[in-house]
């Protein structure tokens, strides 16, 4: 059985995955309103992987016999400065997640939970690949307006990419 304060923390994370999927439901409406639809399209495909994570959670609560609790979800920013701010937002974001994710796995250890620590593993690896690819996002869009000729490099670096094994 699953103690109950392991069982509320996970609640709240549950409730945090569904308010980073509106995070990014808001980024994919801003990106919109900018005319930037791959943007957008990124953003939409990054808010249905947190209902997906949200729902991992809920999953393991039920599995687990414990009672789900839906809060309310606070509206997220609207806004950004321009397309930049945005996922600088976002890295920022899966920094904090990272951290609560951590907490998390600290808590779950501390109260010998093996369960819930082998579950939110599979978390611990994800946050990885969540800040990396905001991280590589924001930083080519900082190379785009700081570099003259940033768009071939860009275009260079998607070729050297197609290169297949020797
Ligand atoms: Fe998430
Ligand atoms: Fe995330």
């Amino acid at each position: 059985m699953i103690k109950d304060n392991v069982r509320d923390a996970i609640n709240i994370q549950m409730n945090r995955e569904f308010f980073s999927e509106f995070l990014y439901l808001a980024m994919a409406g801003y990106f919109e309103s900018v005319n930037l639809k791959g943007f957008s399209r990124w953003m939409q495909v990054q808010a249905q992987e947190e209902h997906a994570h949200g729902m991992k959670f809920y999953g393991y609560l039920v599995d687990q016999g414990a009672r789900i609790s839906i809060d309310a979800i606070e509206a997220p920013q609207a806004e950004w400065a321009n397309p930049l701010a945005a996922f600088e937002h976002a890295l920022g974001h899966e920094q904090r997640v990272t951290g609560l994710i951590h907490d998390l796995m600290e808590l779950a250890m501390s109260e010998m939970d093996h369960a819930t620590a082998g579950f939110l593993q599979w978390f611990v690896s994800e946050q990885i690949e969540e800040e990396a690819n905001a991280t590589e996002i924001v930083f080519k869009m900082k190379l785009a307006s700081a570099e003259k000729g940033a768009v071939l490099l860009y275009l260079l670096d998607h070729e050297l990419g197609k290169r297949g094994k020797t």
